[in-house]
């Protein structure tokens, strides 16, 4: 079974700057709680306890922020602050937590490469902590991902719709509908322009992948960007029948730009944070 989550986090942010000169983006904040938070639960609600980040140099606040803080911890212990701290808290003494580096950024499939020894020979997630998916309907995407997993046993990714001018930001694929929210994938593409998109199905930060994945990632010269992609060495599998991808039930927020970042963080102040205080 899944028991393991990649977290790459080793890029720069550069869209975010200023903010991210010194911080991971994965720090940033929707609302009062970190990206690499809601990323870290939504894994541990789909019933994976090991958590493995790809981190690079300036990412120290992620290993911190999954550590405990003596000191603060004494300072709010039995004040009414307290409760701010019990859903980390929560984490860290449920899931472990392990990291390595990425030490030249070399695209989505390299990271994923890099994070080969944490993972080992078994099939993992991999979350892309600036795609934000929540489900305050039901099961998040993840758990909605490894319940597919069980049946077909092989690779999966997520997909949305997305605005035919958009396809350039995104892995999109193409492939055979099996059921209503659900694809065999025979074809993908690394951000297309419009027309050279083989369809509108894009594929958003969740994956499922099994571990030959990783020969195939160091089979995969440089793609879209000068990058190692990720998807073209999916692309393989995919020519062996081996990729499905799922129409995810949820909401997806960009939180690598400004725009979505912003939806984002108005959604979890009305839906979230205002429930929880
Ligand atoms: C990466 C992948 C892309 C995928 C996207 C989802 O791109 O390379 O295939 O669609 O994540 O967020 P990035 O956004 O890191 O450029």
């Amino acid at each position: 079974m899944i028991r393991k989550c990649l977290f790459p986090a080793a890029g720069y942010g550069t869209r975010f700057l200023p903010a991210t000169k010194a911080m991971p983006k994965e720090m940033l904040p929707i609302v009062n709680k970190p990206l690499i938070e809601y990323a870290v639960e939504e894994a541990r609600d789909a019933g994976l306890r090991h958590m493995a980040l790809v981190t690079g140099r300036g990412k120290r606040a992620l290993e911190d922020h999954f550590d405990i803080s003596y000191e603060l911890e004494h300072q709010i212990r039995g004040t009414e602050k307290e409760k701010f701290l019990a859903g980390t808290r929560e984490l860290i003494d449920t899931c472990t937590f392990s990291y390595t580096r990425q030490v030249e950024m070399k695209g989505l499939g390299h990271a994923i490469l890099s994070g080969q020894p944490l993972i080992g020979d078994e099939p993992f997630a991999v979350v892309l902590a600036d795609d934000l998916c929540l489900n305050l309907e039901g099961d998040g995407v993840l758990t909605q991902m490894i319940q597919l997993y069980k049946k077909y046993r092989c690779s999966i990714v997520a997909i949305q719709e997305v605005p035919r001018d958009q396809t350039h930001k995104y892995g999109v694929i193409a492939g055979e509908q099996m059921a209503d929210d659900l694809y065999r994938v025979s074809h993908m593409v690394e951000k297309p322009s419009p027309q050279d998109a083989p369809s509108n199905l894009a594929i958003i930060g969740r994956y499922i992948l099994t571990p030959d994945i990783f020969d195939l990632i160091a089979d995969t010269q440089p793609g879209k960007g000068g990058e190692i992609q990720i998807t073209d060495a999916l692309m393989k599998q995919a020519q062996n029948g081996g990729v499905l991808a799922y129409k995810f039930k949820g909401l997806r927020f960009d939180c690598g730009d400004a725009e979505g970042y912003l939806q984002a963080s108005n959604f979890c102040y009305e839906n979230v944070y205002l429930n929880g205080r």
